[in-house]
């Protein structure tokens, strides 16, 4: 038994005598959503059983009772099967300005805070208070920051001012400030979207339509992937893919779904051993790749970590679950690779605990 397997089973506390649950293992690498206030019952109860690694919380989920059913998410995960003394990641997007599901800080956007008069300060200080944030709502995880180089006024990430700079050298600098700072609060960060959407023109929305980046392999590297060689020496968390496809490296598979991208570049290039994780799951650029479980399995196979069921419907969750447990019993899902997997993702938690 390789060491990783063996640690695993034991923290599970899968004796080999006993049958395994790899649903329970599986679970632990796929993000839950749900519409509304109140979350459903059968969330709560999907918890218990083990089968939930996280929820995303969006604006709809926020009331003034929201850190009261985190606690109760939280607890419930206690005394889950699953549970191995560190919390379910619980997250949102919270970059500043407008892109922010709780009514607080930061109020600058990243474009605002490159833009301002000390942005390195400043760039600290909003990594400070999105931390102080998520912590109000019991949140441990946020989306954010952004690391994509715009390149055109007024493109996809630029319009709502979600890019610090059109120069590569100002986001490594201001992301990993934000980075490091709101990690030194106890808050997991995640830098997105991998390998860049900063090229994306306006409208090319990956959460509507698909979307092809078709720049050559040496501006990708020179210019939107720099900021990423920062956030990993500043000890980032997560790095969440893109859904674009960039021919540059495959022109069949979006980077979330891509070995090439994920494995050859992210993981080999690049040295990066931390989690990846998945943007949405239903986004609408993935149409020509199946339903949500078939989604969710391609990107586990292209080496991502954990994927991101943010549908607002507990359903897709358990549809991601069931496909990876499924695919690890057909032999479509490689268990010693999901052993890996399994271990960065608990690495990366045991930081919370
Ligand atoms: C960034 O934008 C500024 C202001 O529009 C422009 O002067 C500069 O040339 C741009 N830099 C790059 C690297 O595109
Ligand atoms: C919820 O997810 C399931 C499983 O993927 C899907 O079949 C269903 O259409 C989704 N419902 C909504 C309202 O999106």
């Amino acid at each position: 038994m390789k060491r990783t397997t063996f640690y695993f089973a034991s923290l599970l506390g899968l004796a080999t005598a006993r049958s395994p649950r790899p649903a329970v293992q599986v679970g632990q690498h796929v993000i839950f959503s749900y519409p509304g206030a109140t979350p459903p019952e059968h969330l709560f109860h999907l918890i218990s059983e083990g089968k939930v690694g996280g929820i995303i919380l969006f604006g709809e989920n926020v009331d003034d009772n929201l850190p009261n059913v985190i606690e109760r998410f939280l607890t419930t995960y206690e005394e889950s099967p699953a549970y191995l003394g560190t919390p379910l990641l619980i997250m949102t997007d919270q970059e500043g300005g407008t892109v922010r599901r709780l009514p607080g800080a930061p109020e600058q956007s990243a474009k605002e805070v490159g833009a301002s008069e000390d942005p390195v300060a400043l760039a600290a200080e909003t990594g400070e208070q999105a931390a102080a944030e998520l912590i109000k709502y019991n949140m441990n995880t946020n989306l954010a920051p952004v690391l994509d180089v715009y390149r055109e006024a007024g493109n996809f990430i630029d319009e709502f001012g979600r890019s610090y700079s059109n120069d590569s050298a100002v986001v490594a600098e201001l992301s990993s400030q934000f980075i490091a700072h709101q990690e030194g609060a106890n808050v997991l960060a995640t830098a997105k979207h991998f390998p860049g959407l900063g090229a994306a023109s306006a409208g090319a929305n990956t959460d509507e339509t698909p979307v092809t980046i078709d720049l050559p392999l040496e501006a990708i590297r020179s210019i939107d992937e720099l900021p990423y060689y920062d956030a990993i020496a500043a000890d980032v968390a997560m790095i969440m893919t893109s859904w674009a496809i960039y021919p540059a490296l495959d022109a069949e598979r979006p980077a979330g779904m891509s070995e090439a991208w994920v494995k050859d570049e992210l993981r080999g290039r690049l040295g990066y051993k931390g989690v990846i994780i998945t943007d949405a799951i239903e986004a609408g650029s993935l149409k020509a790749f199946g339903n949500d479980g078939e989604r969710g399995l391609l990107a586990k196979q292209a080496g991502v970590d954990i994927l991101l069921a943010s549908g607002r419907n507990v359903t897709q969750g358990e549809a991601v679950v069931d496909a990876l447990v499924a695919a690890l019993a057909s032999g479509g899902l490689s268990q010693e690779e999901l052993d890996a997997s399994s271990e960065r993702v608990q690495r990366v938690r045991e930081r919370l605990a």
